[in-house]
């Protein structure tokens, strides 16, 4: 299949195309080539290669600067959403849109589904679900893909941030009362790969299994990387005054996986094992 990723410079951008060539023939565009807030290239440069699905991981992903910046937020993550959707449903191609757990409030006990009820809290998570809205609206043939807590080789996540306060500090300061499903961007893009081979459309909660809070996926992140010389101390997300608001539970249930027969993402320690093992701590001593 002729495949297009906007965003192909971010994290995520990185692993699809790790995930998804040679296989399938990419065509992946950065930031700087194309803008997916300019209405007329995103449609002129889509419908000159014709592609047969189009996975949409461009957007504004700076959660509290999207509190200040909300025009730029809604710009990308919104009407850059629709504009990617337009060229889809002009060129009759599958639509993948990678959205994110920051439409739930977390007030839920227990896991979310996809039939859930939304309702962010932040500018961030409201203009994502604008971005699905455009999707739901104007494509046929769209896969919405929501995820979580991403982490991989590429870019600054939690992982990297964690290994590398470690390096500097010897005890941490984590939250233990905000919980979600770290989710790795390789296994994101895998199954994104099997996704697109299918018509099952629709909605989907994509993380690894379980879930864990933020002081113990540091806990995991620090025991993988034998850095057990660090100690961690656990306090309230309220102790830090952050411009946007966070879910304090967005832990997602994999019910449309499951009922759409699609093989269950592995379970989040074996992930981040991996990730660590096989990706990170590869380039930290490459770097070392
Ligand atoms: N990171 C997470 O924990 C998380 C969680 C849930 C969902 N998600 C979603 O997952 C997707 C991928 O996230 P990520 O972590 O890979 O984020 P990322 O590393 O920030 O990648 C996003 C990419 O979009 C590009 N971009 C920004 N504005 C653009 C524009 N106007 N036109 C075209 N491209 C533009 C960015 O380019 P520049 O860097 O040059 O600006 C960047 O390369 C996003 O849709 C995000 O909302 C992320």
């Amino acid at each position: 299949m002729k495949i297009v990723i906007t965003g192909a410079g971010g994290q995520l951008g990185h692993d699809l195309i790790r995930a998804l060539s040679p296989a399938h023939e990419l065509l992946p565009l950065s930031r700087e080539q194309l803008d997916v807030t300019d209405e007329l290239a995103v449609k002129q440069q889509i419908t000159a290669c014709c592609p047969d699905v189009i996975i949409h991981a461009a957007a504004f992903t700076q959660v509290d600067l999207a509190e200040t910046m909300l025009d730029k937020a809604y710009a990308i993550n919104s009407t850059g959403t629709r504009n990617v959707a337009l060229a889809a449903h002009h060129c009759a191609a599958k639509l993948v849109y990678i959205s994110t757990d920051y439409v739930f409030d977390g007030t839920k006990t227990g896991s979310y589904t996809e039939m859930d009820r939304t309702n962010p809290l932040s500018v961030y998570g409201n203009s994502k679900l604008h971005g699905e809205k455009f999707v739901e609206m104007i494509s046929q043939r769209y896969f919405i893909v929501r995820t979580s807590w991403l982490y991989g080789k590429h870019g600054s996540n939690f992982v990297t941030k964690v290994l590398s306060m470690a390096d500097r500090q010897s005890r941490l300061t984590m939250v233990y009362d905000q919980t979600g499903s770290p989710t790795y961007t390789l296994d994101l893009a895998r199954f994104v790969g099997e996704l697109v081979e299918t018509e099952k459309y629709g909605l989907y909660h994509v993380s690894n299994q379980g879930c864990c809070s933020r002081y113990e996926f540091a806990e995991a992140i620090l025991q993988t990387a034998n850095r057990t010389d660090i100690s961690l101390e656990a306090v309230s997300a309220s102790t830090f005054s952050l411009p946007a608001l966070r879910p304090d539970n967005s832990a997602f249930d994999d019910l449309a996986i499951r009922q759409n027969g699609f093989s269950r993402m592995r379970e989040w320690k074996l992930a981040l094992q991996d990730c660590i093992q096989n990706d990170i701590q590869y380039v930290r001593s490459n770097e070392g």
